[in-house]
């Protein structure tokens, strides 16, 4: 089970340590990835404009490396301000396919401290309604630290 608070500590020591804002990102996937069997890919997509820019990730290479807001669960997140939470992604119609195997997914904004948003964590489950209210917190935990280096 994912442990927020962990994550953002071993942040806080890679940053005193010296990394940068990119190594930091993606230590982040990594150890998001690391800590829930369930969580099959975990990307991190930055806003440019009008569209999603693929970051750091773990998983299988997807075709979705631009995104415009509005498109799939990731731009749609984007389009209403908020995260979103699809427990099957079959059910919905506007959805990219990364994976035939994701059947779930979470996406989780990255805020700047303004509020306005500079990406989200996009996460893939090849199981049906893999997030619940407890991955939703804590992965709040770590876009809101992320956030503060935007
Ligand atoms: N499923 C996402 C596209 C990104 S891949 O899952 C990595 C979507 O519908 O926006």
């Amino acid at each position: 089970m994912i442990d927020g608070d962990a994550i953002v500590g071993e942040l806080e020591s890679r940053r005193a340590a010296g990394d940068g804002r990119d190594a930091l990102v993606a230590a982040a996937v990594r150890m998001i990835e690391g800590a829930d069997e369930a969580y099959d890919w975990v990307g991190v997509y930055l806003l440019d404009g009008e569209e999603l820019v693929l970051g750091p990730y773990v998983g299988k290479p997807t075709d979705h490396t631009r995104i415009p807001v509005g498109r799939g669960v990731c731009g749609t997140a984007v389009a209403q301000d908020r995260d979103l939470n699809v427990p099957d992604v079959h059910a919905i119609e506007n959805y990219l396919a990364c994976s035939l195997e994701t059947a779930s997914e979470l996406v989780v904004l990255v805020r700047r401290a303004d509020g306005s948003i500079a990406g989200q964590l996009d996460l893939d489950s090849h199981r049906r309604a893999a997030f619940g209210k407890r991955d939703e917190r804590e992965l709040r935990k770590v876009a809101d630290w992320l956030g503060g280096l935007f």
